[in-house]
């Protein structure tokens, strides 16, 4: 059996990857890291723990990485990253606190035992920035070798990005850690717009949940009909809100969901590039053996499972 950790600033589509994960069979879930993006460290650490509570799963362990990047001394949100995920990354939602608390050890350390204990059985899925992964490749590098798979949401390949031309949000936020752990060794999959734009949700869906009448089935209910209607305003060509994160989450149990290309890749670190992810000219020619990019996704294949899968969770 796979083992899991996720890496989210709990945003809404966080929230999906966290139910997602839990539902599945396949895979225990042994740890959060708690990273800033949608909200701040804090918030969205927490929003972690009152979510896994919610769905009846207090027992795995949170723990919070870095507030900021290594090159900013702070971090603020972002307006747009409000609007679409609510204040408080939840859609604003009071969702019953947890009573459970996050961990002492610190999120580096625990990935990095992780690594260590369960080789290649561990895939790690980040869907915020990757300032924690890079800052565990630093203080142990063996661990490139060790894990059995990153499958990370972030990044565009073919499409334009969503916080610049060139750049999407996660990436965007920390294009150096991110260029640290593209240039690495470590086994990875670009989760990026080019396949998270295609999958998209509707009010039909989040109907299905609310007429559930479960608390966590009209709690997810009011978080997406939130994205989906931030959605609307933002991205008025999308019929719908993308499953940016839990498409991560299901593209590492389920690598054949995806297609992908193996390249060589980097991300641009500075302006006016800055969180550009692309071919790395000065090493194209050299066999690309770990990084592969989302090029294509099996849409109907991956909506009908995460129905699936959130129906029957939300259904306990
Ligand atoms: C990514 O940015 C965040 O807003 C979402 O949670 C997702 O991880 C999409 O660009
Ligand atoms: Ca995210």
């Amino acid at each position: 059996k796979y083992k899991m950790i996720l890496d989210l600033d709990t945003g809404i589509d966080d929230a999906l990857a966290l139910a997602y994960a839990l539902a599945d069979q396949d895979c225990d879930l042994i740890g959060i890291i708690g990273s800033y993006g949608n909200v701040l460290v804090e918030q969205g650490t927490q929003n972690s723990l009152d979510l896994l509570s919610l769905l009846g799963a207090s027992g795995v362990p949170v723990y919070e990485g870095f507030s900021h990047s290594s090159t900013t001394s702070s971090f603020t949100v972002q307006p747009v990253s409000a609007r679409i995920h609510g204040n408080n990354g939840v859609a604003n939602l009071e969702i019953n606190r947890a009573s459970t608390k996050v961990e002492k050890q610190s999120s580096i350390d625990f990935l990095i035992d992780a690594v260590h204990k369960y080789k290649k059985d561990l895939l790690l899925v980040p869907t915020g920035p990757l300032t924690n992964l890079a800052a565990a490749i630093k203080k142990d590098p063996t661990i490139t070798k060790l894990i059995g798979h990153v499958t990370l949401m972030g990044g565009a390949l073919t499409v334009p990005g969503n916080v610049s031309p060139v750049s999407e949000a996660n990436i965007h936020q920390d294009p150096e850690a991110a260029n640290d752990v593209f240039q690495s060794d470590i086994p990875l999959t670009m989760v990026g717009l080019d396949v998270t734009t295609r999958t998209l949700l509707t009010n039909k869906e989040t109907a299905i949940w609310r007429n559930l009448k479960t608390k966590s089935g009209s709690v997810y209910a009011d978080l997406v009909d939130y994205y989906i209607d931030a959605y609307k305003e933002t991205n008025p060509h999308l019929n719908g809100c993308a499953l940016h994160d839990p498409l991560a989450v299901a593209a590492a149990l389920e690598p054949k969901l995806l297609e992908t290309i193996y390249l060589n890749m980097k991300v641009d670190t500075q302006k006016p590039y800055e969180g550009r992810t692309i071919g790395d000219e000065t090493r194209l020619n050299l066999p690309a053996t770990t990084t592969q990019a989302a090029v294509n996704v099996d849409v109907d294949r991956f909506v009908t499972k995460f129905m699936e899968r959130l129906t029957t969770l939300f259904e306990e």
